[in-house]
């Protein structure tokens, strides 16, 4: 196969939800019609189950089931498909925001009774602001739900979205009969009342055919007749340029419990979802044929083994392709890197590979050279537009429990935070160190590493902070801009990338700053 055939037959793409939408069982569904995995139940859920143990715990055991699912990759119908795992907890949205800039495009999955739950809505104005194509596939059919187009404009409203549904349910919850697919034009009824397998697949090309009444009784044929020209008069008829665009989301309907509804979703995805995207560095466009290979690290896995403290370091490759052994340029440290062995991911395994191709994830060990949003290329100096730091929702500060231990703690902090888990802030009145999280679970997590992997001990003390505010340096020479940083002191801080932050206490002082300091510009990114 050609460079650019391999390029043409990659789809890596994400499935974003909110925590049970069904995101684990549409990702097994998909890998068993793939061949990757022969049983249900093989894909562990990452989710952070409540109840049973503490939160903490599962934490832990979800990083080591987080190791195993980052990555899934099979093969249907000569089509590389590439999955990328997103934590659904919101405590880990950070990690899903920094997915999505390696993948590209979608699968939003919402539950059919839930509707547009909160985690979807944040997850899709990311992808919105970045136009990822998307496709939405309404979940747990086989249940009572909202009705179908109630949902789609739900959809519209809330996620902003203009759906087109390319399937379209016959009944719902337990009058569930089956799809009716819009896009191929033609039918799924469930068999008996197991609902556990496809009866058959019925072509109707004619939705008037007398037929589609003894399939499915006169009553259910003549409302999808209804619906059916409904959907017709409403919706735009499919634009592909606008999928991929990111104007137009295809919708489908379907159980993923019950394998329903996803070969539809499968093989329309396949059809319509992007190639290998071109990606935007700070210095030009860079497209997947270019033969130099150039990508960047998107996410960092420390091992789980505390004796061995070596990450997994995973780069989306954006061009070119990756060779084992062939000595990479690390741009960030100007320095030239060989890597033994790559790892490629499959199902549920990794291999070691010679070669990978643009779309393709690789997974590098580490002994921690790489953060966060690091270019590798062939010998280029470009910088791929890092992955933004949001205002951290919790803020503390970290004190030393062991003063014998300050080296380890430092460098335990300073490894932790490459890796993504949260933010440090150091304060310029009095270099005292800030944590700041999305999630309260994240301060659990960052202490008990820091024992465990570097032997470190650590305390918190509670530090009261609204939110972070980057300060634009563009103005740093003005004297409203000295008059700020002298006064403000106190609420200031330097992030990793020594960007100057403004640790605002409230809402109102934020206001306040901002309304005394008219000509400064405060952004609530780290990228601006
Ligand atoms: P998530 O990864 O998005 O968090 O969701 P997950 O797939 O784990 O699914 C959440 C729950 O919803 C699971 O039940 C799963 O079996 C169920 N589910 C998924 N798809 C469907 C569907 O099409 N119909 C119905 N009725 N249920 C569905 P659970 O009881 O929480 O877990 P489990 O013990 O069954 O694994």
């Amino acid at each position: 196969m050609t460079f650019k055939e391999e390029i043409q037959r990659r789809r890596t793409f994400g499935i974003i939800s909110h925590p049970d939408a069904g995101k684990t069982t549409l990702t097994e569904k998909l890998l068993l019609f793939g061949g990757a995995i022969q049983e249900a139940g093989a894909v562990k859920s990452n989710k952070i189950k409540k109840g049973a143990t503490s939160d903490f715990m599962e934490i832990e055991r979800q990083r080591g089931i987080s190791v195993a699912t980052s990555v899934l990759a099979f093969e249907y119908d000569g089509i590389k498909i590439n999955i990328l795992d997103t934590p659904g907890h919101k405590d880990f949205a950070e990690d899903t925001f920094r997915t999505l800039t390696a993948v590209d495009s979608v699968i939003v999955v919402i539950d059919v009774a839930k509707g547009v739950e909160e985690q979807t809505e944040k997850l899709v104005e990311v992808c919105r602001m970045r136009n990822i194509p998307m496709i939405v596939f309404i979940n747990k059919m086989d249940r009572e739900g909202k009705d179908a187009f109630d949902l789609l404009d739900e959809i519209e409203q809330k996620l902003g979205l203009k759906v087109v549904p390319l399937s379209f349910p016959i009944g719902m919850g337990y009058d569930f009969k089956g799809i009716y697919n819009i896009w191929e034009k033609n039918i799924n009824l469930f068999s008996g009342d197991s609902r556990r397998n496809i009866e058959e697949t019925i072509k109707i090309s004619d939705l008037n055919a007398p037929e589609l009444n003894k399939l499915i009784g006169d009553k259910a044929a003549k409302t999808l007749r209804e619906e059916i020209e409904l959907v017709d008069g409403i919706y735009p008829e499919f634009d592909k340029q606008a999928y991929l665009d990111g104007h137009l989301q295809p919708v489908f309907f379907g159980s993923a419990l019950n394998n329903f509804g996803v070969r539809e979703l499968l093989d329309c995805f396949i059809e319509i979802a992007p190639k290998p995207r071109p990606k935007q560095s700070e210095e030009r466009l860079v497209k997947p044929e270019e033969d130099k290979f150039t990508g960047f690290v998107f996410k960092i896995h420390a091992n789980m083994d505390p004796n061995h403290r070596d990450r997994l370091a995973f780069i989306k490759i954006v061009s070119g392709t990756f060779e084992r052994n062939k000595p990479y340029l690390h741009v960030r440290h100007g320095k030239k890197l060989k890597f033994s062995s790559p790892n490629a991911f499959f199902a549920e395994k990794k291999e070691i590979v010679d070669i990978s191709y643009p779309g393709d994830i690789v997974g590098l060990h580490d002994t921690g050279n790489f953060k966060i949003g690091d270019t590798l290329t062939e010998g280029e100096a470009i910088n791929y537009k890092g992955i933004p730091s949001f205002s951290p929702e919790h803020f503390r500060y970290i004190n030393n429990a062991d003063p014998l231990k300050s080296k380890q703690l430092f460098k335990g902090i300073d490894q932790l935070m490459d890796e993504g888990v949260a933010q440090l802030f150091t304060l310029e009145l009095n270099g005292r160190k800030v944590i700041g999280t999305v999630g309260a679970l994240q301060y659990e997590v960052i202490q008990y590493r820091l024992e465990h992997e570097y032997g470190a001990k650590c305390t918190y003390e509670n530090l009261n902070v609204y939110k972070a505010c980057w300060v634009d340096p563009k103005n740093s020479n003005t004297d409203e801009y000295k008059e700020f940083t002298r006064v403000k002191q106190r609420y200031l801080a330097k992030d990793k990338q020594n960007q100057l932050v403004f640790l605002a206490d409230s809402a109102f002082s934020l206001q306040m700053t901002q309304q005394t300091y008219p000509n400064l510009k405060f952004h609530f990114t780290s990228e601006f």
